[in-house]
């Protein structure tokens, strides 16, 4: 809340939204402090016609410098994941709950701070009008700051991962992990047996887009 008014990029939406629109107007994004510190808006990426969207949780040091999603060591490691489910990442549309990078100082790195409830819910109508412009048949939740963001709050990764969750967003909504939990497993064995799972949710999402 910013003088007792709500922060929310919702004014910001363009009649009619296009992804084109969307993105431009969002490039211009204030509603929440976070412009402050992200080099530049990182909006979403991919097709009109993608019937899958993965959402993410904020764009990394990476992708707040190229002004892309996913495009940093998460990016690399869900590429590959993606193509081992079977599943062409040209033809998914790849975003995140909040579309600036959060970051603290740590010497001379950026370190990664989690995006708060008031900064999702800013953010948020973005997603919405990615999602009403793109209406997909398979949406896919990577981690807990995307499920919680889209699902409710109470929504827990751990319990409901990689089965079909009920939601008016998409007809086959699924949630797992984030591939940054997995590059952050404690050794190569639980690496190997988290990448598998992930994968292994993946495939269920892609069984639903061979379907439709
Ligand atoms: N992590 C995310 O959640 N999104 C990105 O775009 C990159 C890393």
């Amino acid at each position: 809340m910013v003088r007792g008014i709500p922060e929310t990029a919702a004014p910001l939406i363009p009649p009619r939204p296009t992804l084109p629109k969307l993105r431009e107007a969002a490039a211009a994004c204030r509603a929440c402090d976070l412009w402050r510190r992200g080099t530049q808006t990182v909006f979403g990426e991919g097709g009109r016609s993608a019937r899958l969207v993965l959402v993410g949780e904020q764009p990394g040091d990476r992708e707040d410098l190229e002004g892309r999603p996913f495009v940093g060591p998460s990016g690399q490691l869900l590429d590959a994941a993606l193509g081992e489910a079977g599943i062409d990442r040209k033809l998914a549309y790849v975003t995140n709950a909040v579309k600036h990078f959060k970051w603290e100082p740590r010497g001379k790195k950026r370190i990664h701070q989690k995006p708060n409830a008031v900064e999702i819910a800013a953010c948020r109508p973005w997603l919405d009008a990615e999602l009403a412009v793109l209406r997909p048949e398979v949406l896919v939740c990577l981690g807990a700051t995307a499920a919680q963001a889209l699902l409710g709050r109470t929504f827990r990764v751990t319990k409901s991962r990689g089965a079909l969750i009920p939601s008016p967003l998409a007809p086959h909504v699924i949630a797992t992990v984030h591939p940054s939990s997995i590059l952050r497993a404690p050794d190569e064995a639980a690496r190997r047996r988290e990448r598998e799972m992930f994968v292994r949710d993946l495939r269920f999402a892609a069984r639903y887009l061979a379907r439709a």
